[in-house]
């Protein structure tokens, strides 16, 4: 079992410095659910179908990160606030590649 050291800055502007499990299967929006960094009801609202852009999120470390699918790049064509470095949290799965990520999230929409 391996974990990664992720950074996610919160809508607050406060950065947390988190621990997160490559071997559960969880993507990043779920991450962020797991540690509260978000209210209920503002992140992960569609379920991780990347239809509803609320687990918006901006990668601020060069850390790389898998190819944007059809159905992310599409999502975030459509969503508010979109900048280069946007991605949908619940299409990134925490795996070891991941550490030292550093991302923001996106404001609620
Ligand atoms: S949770 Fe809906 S797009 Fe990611």
């Amino acid at each position: 079992m391996e974990d990664v050291n992720i950074k996610i800055t919160d809508r607050d502007g406060v950065t947390h410095e988190i621990v997160a499990p490559t071997d559960m299967a969880m993507n990043l929006m779920e991450v962020v659910r797991s540690y509260e960094l978000a209210p209920e009801g503002t992140i992960g609202v569609c379920g991780g179908m990347a239809m509803c852009a609320s687990c918006q999120c901006y990668v601020l470390s060069e850390t790389p990160l898998p190819e944007m699918s059809d159905d992310e790049e599409a999502m975030l064509s459509e969503a508010f606030d979109v900048q280069e470095n946007s991605r949908l949290g619940c299409q990134i799965q925490i795996t070891p590649e991941m550490e030292g990520l550093e991302v923001e999230l996106a404001p609620e929409s």
